[in-house]
């Protein structure tokens, strides 16, 4: 019998799948982002902990020391911890009496460490948190600054790249619009006609226009058509009074007869089934380019809706020849495991020390409600919210992205719930 070669299938080949997926699935909505980060850090009431349950495992610990192994820190750097959480990586990377050094230098050579993440109150923690340590250890304070700001493009941005004629394809835009069904994306691409081509394009529409658009498609689709030419309109900075849900609001942008479109956000603007949250024209993270020495962004990729655009953007903001330190969970992650194990490892240590010297039943009781919150997290992700990659996605993310000499490992236990990349620019 012939031996049968089982090949994986290719990166952009599962990136598509994914994607497919992502668009299929039912969505029961986040409305706010930031706050719904805001309680899964912190935790919901006085006893709880949050997401600092995680740096007492082992796993959280082994996956996090890798990670800082693996960003090779080197005096005078310019680190960038994008979407910090609670500032764990700064605490991890100054567990250590030889990293500590670095930062005590005294001939203005530290590293420098800038903290990012879009929910203030876990920056807030993080600074608290590492005022502490840097008191406690004499460690140089200047050398850590915290700065809010969203690590997600503009989701106006593959508007702008369809209008810019970067997709060669219809098909380019499945996947890159919350609310766009790939069926519409298909319906389009089967019976495209020089109307829907300028429709999309953002055309300005007479009433007739909208009643011919309503008459070639159903009711639905019609919207999904008319919100597509609104957001491409917007793109071209063409938007008038009747795209705003308020006229007042059209007019306080007003500035003589011009409207200033670069002050307007979407959520000021009529959008029936497309969801472009709070996008601006503004299309870079607010970081210059070639800032960073090296960044880490470690569990974030995956809880951003188009995490292509923010890699492409990561890469912009490194030096030449800067590394990239990323990570993700697994797409059938199970942490049960590593909650079960720290519960029974605090209930059988008499001596095991709390955070915070924190009483061991109300600890324990963090535990379980963060294991019952991240049970939801994955609950997200199977709803289609998140999207936890396998190796080959997030190598092919890091590839599509112009990333090169990329290095994966399994991190988080066993059997290793995540996969962390380290890759150069
Ligand atoms: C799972 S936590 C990881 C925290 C930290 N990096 C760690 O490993 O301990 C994900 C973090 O990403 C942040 N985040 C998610 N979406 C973001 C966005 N659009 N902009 C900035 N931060 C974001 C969340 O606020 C949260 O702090």
């Amino acid at each position: 019998m012939e031996d049968v070669k089982i090949q994986d299938p290719s990166p952009s080949a599962l990136v598509k799948l994914r994607n497919a997926e992502w668009s299929r699935a039912p969505k029961s909505g986040i409305n706010d982002q930031a706050d719904y980060w805001e309680k899964y850090l912190l935790g919901r009431g006085q006893l709880e902990i949050g997401f600092d349950v995680m740096a007492e495992t082992q796993e959280y610990q082994e996956f996090m020391k890798k990670q800082i192994e693996l960003l090779e820190i080197h005096s005078g750097e310019l680190i960038g911890d994008l979407g910090s959480g609670t500032g764990l990586f700064n605490q991890m990377l100054l567990n250590t009496e030889r990293q500590r050094r670095l930062f005590r230098s005294s001939n203005g050579r530290c590293p420098k460490i800038l903290t990012v993440d879009f929910v203030n109150s876990a920056l807030e923690k993080s600074k608290l948190r590492l005022s502490h340590i840097a008191a406690q250890h004499y460690i140089n304070e200047n050398s850590f600054e915290f700065t809010s700001a969203n690590l997600e493009v503009s989701r106006l941005k593959p508007i702008w790249r369809f209008l810019n004629g970067e997709y060669f394809s219809l098909i380019k835009l499945k996947g890159k619009i919350e609310g766009l069904p790939d069926y519409s994306v298909d319906l389009w691409a089967k019976d495209y006609s020089e109307f829907l081509h300028e429709t999309l394009r953002g055309k300005n529409l007479t009433s007739k226009d909208v009643r011919r658009l309503h008459k070639e498609f159903s009711h639905g689709e019609a919207e999904i058509i008319l919100d597509m030419n609104r957001a491409a309109r917007f793109v071209l900075r063409k938007l008038v009074v009747e795209d705003f849900k308020d006229p007042r609001q059209f007019r306080y942008f007003l500035e003589g007869s011009y409207l200033n479109h670069l002050k307007v956000d979407t959520s000021s603007l009529r959008f029936e089934k497309l969801n472009f949250r709070k996008s601006t024209l503004n299309f870079s993270i607010p970081f210059q380019d070639g800032q960073f020495d090296k960044i880490l962004s470690s569990i974030v990729l995956s809880y951003l809706f188009n995490p292509q655009e923010s890699l492409q953007e990561f890469y912009r903001m490194l030096k030449p020849g800067g590394r990239l330190v990323v990570s993700t969970f697994r797409p059938d992650v199970d942490m049960s495991r590593v909650y079960t194990r720290l519960i029974q490892q605090v209930e059988n240590d008499p001596d095991y020390v709390t955070p915070n010297g924190m009483a061991r039943e109300d600890f324990l009781n963090a535990v379980r409600s963060f294991a019952n919150s991240a049970a939801f997290l994955l609950h997200l992700e199977e709803e289609g919210h998140f999207r936890f990659f396998s190796r080959a996605e997030l190598k092919g993310l890091l590839e599509a992205a112009g990333f090169e000499i990329i290095n994966l490992y399994d991190s988080f236990g066993y059997p290793p719930q995540a996969y962390i990349a380290a890759c150069s620019k």
